[in-house]
């Protein structure tokens, strides 16, 4: 078991966005590895670098098109291993993305698999015998009419991204096109992602952030299937790589940790109700106070009880898929939503630039599929130079524009200025990291939690220490019952809580973790 998740904090980079150092105005490794010194400045231990395999690009690289290929606009396979070896060094893991549900229509597996003539990768897919006939399986359409096979395939996502064939829960027996799990085909399939695994687990990455986790095996309504998928994938990895860290894009704990992920992010889809707190209309954290913190806390009690001791659920500040956090809160709402996302149970994610605030930035065409998402993947602003350092490239040149704002955050400028919210989430990382009950998985215990109500309140607690949390999002001064009574504060953006009468008064827009 990979006990470095235990105080992991992440990052994660879009390469595309995060640093080139080659002039072509797109990122690369080695722009990531100059840049690891900045990444374990700010504290983070840990990174999930989205797919950066050979692709058409259809889906910003969730469309591979050779799974054991680094894609050369990032460098080569050698640069890959010296990003995995330089980040150890300082102490920092590495995920990557592993794509399992589908490829992109140029892989060699798909371009065999459309062939009329029976060949090792005839079911690799998920393909009908009639081309008029769609194969309707959750998750996508089809596509037909491109290969020479009679037969349409079912598709994942975007239309350019055929379904992988790890079989159907219950095949229809009127549909002889439908496999199961154990025939040959989609045993297969499975036995190819295994290979993949092993190349680069082989070669010093720490394990997979996996996406669509849930998708594998279909029309699995409860995901009994997929679930065996994955427990068939954990004894492998448990017998040969015992320490890969598996984190899912699954958004329903309870199933995946059953499947044998360590992790699981709550999304922004599923019952997790995260977008209450950070983008929807009110969202919690914002100071107008409107918001409701709820559902999240009752979905989040029901997560921990069902998978208690099995796993850990993650937060994360933002990801390359949903605006950024900045789109929705501004200035102290964006600390005090940090103070929450960094003492909460499971390992953080922080997306790249949102330690400095950086802006989704409104009306860009979409760049490789990102339509709404684009915004939140424009390129990463380190300083006050040509394209704010990201790249020499003329600004035309640039994989996605720069955020045109001339007050646009900096890394520069939020490290030069002591209260920036770079400083306020460094602090944050140091704290969590030198207390266990605040790291991934010190037990947490709500105390106040109130529908559309003001301050959100938590125990973390391990071992023998107990860390109150007291989180006012609230542009005003708020009061609540409380039993417990804090003691030395460790952490304060704010003043600190007065305490009088078993009642606990704290600051408007105030973060504050003592010890009880
Ligand atoms: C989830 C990924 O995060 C997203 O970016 C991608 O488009 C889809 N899965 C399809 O792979
Ligand atoms: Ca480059």
């Amino acid at each position: 078991m990979s006990k470095w998740l235990d105080n992991a904090i992440f990052y994660e980079i879009y390469p595309q966005s995060f640093k080139d150092t080659n002039g072509d105005g797109i990122g690369d490794f080695q722009g990531i590895i100059e840049k690891l010194d900045y990444i374990r400045e700010l504290g983070c231990n840990a990174l999930w670098i989205n797919p950066c395999f050979l692709s058409p690009f259809g889906d910003a690289g969730y469309d591979v098109a050779d799974y054991c290929r680094v894609a050369p606009r990032y460098g080569t396979n050698e640069d890959l291993k010296q990003l995995f070896e330089e980040a150890h060094k300082k102490g920092i893991h590495v995920l990557l993305d592993l794509v399992p549900g589908h490829t992109s229509i140029e892989h060699p597996w798909f371009i065999e698999s459309m062939k009329a003539d029976k060949n090792p990768y005839t079911d690799r897919y998920i393909w009908t015998d009639k081309v008029w006939e769609s194969p309707e399986v959750s998750f996508g359409g089809s596509l037909r009419g491109i290969s020479e096979r009679d037969g349409a395939v079912a598709v994942n996502f975007f239309s350019n991204q055929p379904a992988l064939n790890y079989g159907f829960y219950q095949p229809d027996p009127e549909k002889p096109w439908q496999q199961s799990i154990d025939d040959e085909g989609p045993q297969a399939t499975i036995a190819a992602m295994e290979d993949v695994m092993r190349f680069w687990l082989g070669m010093g990455c720490d394990g997979f952030r996996v996406d669509m986790a849930e998708s594998l095996v279909k029309n699995d309504p409860e995901k009994k299937g997929t679930i065996r998928v994955w427990k068939q994938i954990r004894e492998f990895l448990d017998k040969e790589f015992p320490d890969a860290a598996m984190v899912s894009e699954w958004g329903d704990p309870q199933r995946s940790l059953e499947g044998g992920f360590h992790m699981d992010f709550l999304l922004e889809f599923g019952t997790s109700h995260s977008n209450d707190l950070f983008r929807c209309k009110e969202p919690y954290f914002s100071s107008r106070a409107k918001g409701n913190i709820y559902d999240f806390v009752e979905s989040y009690k029901e997560n921990c009880e069902k998978t208690a001791g099995k796993g850990l659920m993650c937060m994360f500040s933002g990801n390359h898929d949903v605006d950024r956090l900045a789109r929705h809160l501004h200035g102290d709402e964006l600390k005090v939503a940090f103070a929450f996302i960094l003492s909460m149970p499971g390992a953080p994610f922080i997306y790249y630039g949102d330690e400095i605030g950086m802006r989704y930035v409104e009306g860009l065409k979409s760049v490789e599929g990102g339509y709404n998402r684009t915004g939140s993947r424009s390129p990463m602003q380190w300083d006050d130079s040509t394209n704010a350092g990201f790249s020499s490239a003329p600004a035309s040149d640039l994989y996605i524009a720069m955020d045109p704002d001339k007050d646009r955050p900096t890394a520069k400028k939020e490290m030069a200025a002591p209260d920036s919210l770079y400083h306020e989430v460094k602090k944050l990382i140091r704290i969590r990291q030198s207390h266990k009950a605040l790291q991934s998985r010190g037990k947490i215990t709500f105390v106040y939690a109130e529908k559309n109500a003001y301050p959100l309140a938590y125990i973390r607690e391990a071992g023998d220490e107990k860390i109150l949390v007291i989180i006012n999002a609230a542009a005003e001064v708020k009061t609540f019952a409380c039993d417990a009574e804090p003691k030395e504060a460790i952490y304060n953006f704010g003043v600190a809580a007065e305490v009088k009468n078993g009642k606990i008064t704290v600051p408007a827009q105030s973060a504050g973790f003592y010890r009880i």
